[in-house]
């Protein structure tokens, strides 16, 4: 039964069982709707107590009917039943309580939740609104401000935060169900929200700069702007009229483009996961990892996996470095304290976690090893053989290599079988982006472990095959040299940092080159120098700079200059010398629109992408969008560069 009653005395337990998240799909609206007519007709019910089964409340409006026809119930008629019932109801919240199931949980009388419960408003991250009633029910029960933070921002708040808020009524201490029956039997009927006037704004000052923020963050994405409409209409209109408004806005937004592309993106992320699914295979479970190497990335995967609850050993040259590398560590793990990633007692449990060593004997019980040494090939057999020495046989080794060959490195060893890469992002313990690349010779095991180890991490695991910068950097690569192209061409960095902006990217190329350092592409065109093919375009632009010391924000002066305190202006020297290489090649340069900047990038990105597919390095065009938009910020509200139509461009 997708929703089943049962008594407690004179407490009616109402409870989903939908998996696997309990979305109010059409069978769930129509259980409680029942569940309403019955317990209102049994006089012998006092009150209900709404819960869910298996690992989490409602998460939200069942997304896959977003498409379909809508069937009665709809989701804010039922809640306004539910909400106008004679007798009291108390939702039991654990897990995540999202979107419609936080809706849902704003029309029960009172709120009791799990202390491991999360709460949110996340429609916006879809592209939507609150759509049953969130936007006017919130401000009626927690400040404006601060609603239109969950509202517009999306993000979950703690039950803590959720009681300190004023969302919750109380924070069950260990029986959620049993607290919940406890509350049922004292309470009274609440007025419902819907009845009780919305909370002022603390001043017009602090709405606005809250509503401001909001718009400079959204870049382009509608639904944080239809956010900060739907609760000023809340602020202003009665609950009725605000209600309707909220639908009204709210069904527009499910049927647009951007709704259309968030959701594709939504299930293209939770779809990567299938190429670890292999038939007839288990993961192997790990209990030890080893990373080798403590700079910026060993550093940073080596706190992913204390985040994640794995004992680390970190292994350096010498002690200098291993005591940097577990600086770096702690550090982090002290920074996921104070923005409340990690509890307490977790930090301490991660701090006894992590070892560090000079010695690659400490790894003799690791499961799986990631080496984060050098871009070098010499230095990285040299380390995955020494390593092969140390392990287990059967322990897996990874590597973190940027472009390198992993067939190379695996046809070094005597169990190539056994070697994978795992390519993070930088900082690795936040970028979600895991790219999982299959060597020739790795065996499917370590290709179904490293995929779970990827879930672990609660990383979004790409599958890719072996081939110069796998997916994510053999695109960047290619739109970077684009981009370098149209310096040449008549462009400047900063015209095309503002068009990729306009577009909706985070940052521009050259102003996120200049952030990861110009000195690591560097290196890797010097690497390939003797191989380059000659008759392709090359631009020195990029080289002249290093030459001249000019690294990026980490020299004060790259493609662009930066004050001390950090703030980019265009270079004068950079200019002058893109000038000078026009000249140089003979180029008449030609004014560069917005427009023709991203049509650019954009061809050059699908044409690259087009290659990892017929290549086999990338396994779809779904896949590529999921690495564009969380390896690069491509626009999320766009789907990705293939899902994105040339008529929106
Ligand atoms: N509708 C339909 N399917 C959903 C769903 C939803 N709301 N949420 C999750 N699923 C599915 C996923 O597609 C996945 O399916 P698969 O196993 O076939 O790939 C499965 O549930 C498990 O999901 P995850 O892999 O994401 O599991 P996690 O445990 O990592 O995360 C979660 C669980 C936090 C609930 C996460 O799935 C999530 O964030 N879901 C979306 C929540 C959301 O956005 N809710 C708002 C919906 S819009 C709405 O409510 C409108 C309302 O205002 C009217
Ligand atoms: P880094 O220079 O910050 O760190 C490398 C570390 O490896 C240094 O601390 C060094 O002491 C250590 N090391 C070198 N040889 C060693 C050995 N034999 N034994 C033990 N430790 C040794 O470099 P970074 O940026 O962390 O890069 C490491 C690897 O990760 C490279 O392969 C790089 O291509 C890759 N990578 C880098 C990304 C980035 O954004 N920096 C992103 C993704 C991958």
């Amino acid at each position: 039964m997708t929703v089943s009653l049962q008594k407690h005395g004179q407490i009616a337990v109402v409870t989903i069982d939908n998996p696997p998240v309990n979305a109010t799909s059409h069978a769930v609206r129509l259980g409680l709707q029942n569940a309403l007519h019955q317990t209102t007709q049994d006089d012998d019910v006092q009150s209900v107590v709404l819960h869910c089964a298996g690992r989490t409340f409602v998460a939200g409006a069942d997304i896959t009917e977003f498409g379909a026809p809508p069937q009665d119930p709809s989701l804010p008629d039922l809640l306004a039943q539910i909400e106008a019932a004679p007798k009291p109801w108390v939702a039991a919240i654990h897990g995540t309580s999202l979107g419609g199931g936080l809706e849902t949980a704003l029309v029960c009388h009172y709120r009791i939740a799990d202390p491991a419960a999360k709460l949110a408003l996340p429609e916006v991250t879809l592209g939507l609104i609150p759509g049953a009633g969130g936007t006017v029910r919130l401000p009626r029960l927690i400040a404006p401000e601060q609603a239109v933070e969950m509202i517009a921002g999306g993000k979950p708040v703690t039950a803590a935060r959720a009681l300190e808020l004023g969302l919750i009524d109380q924070i069950a201490s260990a029986d959620l169900l049993g607290e919940a029956i406890a509350l049922a039997e004292g309470a009274t009927r609440r007025a419902p929200l819907t009845m009780r006037p919305f909370i002022a704004v603390t001043s017009q000052d602090t709405w606005d700069n809250a509503a401001q923020k909001i718009k400079t963050k959204a870049r382009g994405q509608t639904s944080p702007i239809a956010a900060i409409t739907a609760l000023e209409n809340a602020l202003k209109m009665d609950a009725p009229a605000a209600l309707a408004a909220e639908r009204a806005l709210f069904e527009e937004l499910r049927d647009s483009d951007q709704c259309k592309a968030l959701r594709h993106i939504f299930f293209a992320e939770r779809a990567t996961a299938q190429a670890g699914r292999i038939k007839g295979v288990a993961a192997t479970p790990l209990s030890q990892v080893g990373v080798v190497g403590g700079g910026t990335m060993g550093a940073g995967i080596a706190a992913a996996c204390l985040l994640a609850g794995y004992p680390v050993t970190l292994i350096e040259r010498n002690n200098e470095a291993a005591v940097a590398g577990r600086d770096r560590v702690l550090a982090t793990l002290d920074q996921s304290l104070k923005r409340g990633v990690l509890t307490t007692a977790a930090h301490l449990q991660a701090v006894e976690n992590f070892h560090i060593s000079t010695n690659y004997t400490a790894l003799s019980d690791a499961d799986l090893v990631i080496e984060a040494v050098f871009e070098d090939m010499q230095v990285k057999i040299d380390v995955l053989t020494a390593l092969e020495a140390a392990v287990r046989p059967d322990a897996i080794l990874a590597t973190n290599t940027s472009y390198l060959d992993i067939n190379v490195m695996a046809a070094a060893l005597t169990r190539p079988s056994r070697v994978i890469g795992l390519h993070f992002f930088s900082p690795a313990h936040i970028m979600k982006l895991l790219e999982i690349v299959v060597t020739d010779s790795v065996d499917d095991q370590t290709t179904a472990t490293a995929f779970a180890f990827a879930k672990r991490l609660k990383k979004i695991a790409v599958r890719a095959k072996v081939g110069e910068g796998f997916i994510a950097n053999r695109i960047m690569s290619a739109y970077r040299r684009e981009a370098e192209y149209m310096l040449e061409d008549g462009a400047m960095p900063w015209d095309i940092d503002t068009a990729m902006r306009k577009f909706g990217f985070p940052m521009g190329i050259f102003e996120m080159q200049d952030l990861a350092g110009l000195d690591i592409s560097w290196a890797m065109r010097k690497r390939l120098n003797a191989t380059r093919d000659r008759t392709q375009r090359y631009v020195d632009i990029g080289d002249k700079l290093c030459e001249g010391g000019h690294f990026g924000r980490k020299t004060g002066r790259g493609y662009y200059d930066y004050s001390d305190s950090g703030k980019a202006r265009p270079s004068a020297e950079t200019r002058a010398l893109i000038m000078a290489e026009s000249r140089r090649k003979g180029i008449t340069r030609v004014q560069i629109s917005d427009k023709a900047i991203m049509a650019r990038i954009l061809g050059r990105i699908r044409s690259e992408a087009a290659m990892l597919l017929h290549e086999g390095i990338a396994r779809c065009a779904d896949d590529i969008d999921v690495v564009m938009v969380n390896a690069f910020g491509f626009p999320r509200w766009t789907g990705g560069p293939m899902f994105h139509t040339s008529g929106q461009d």
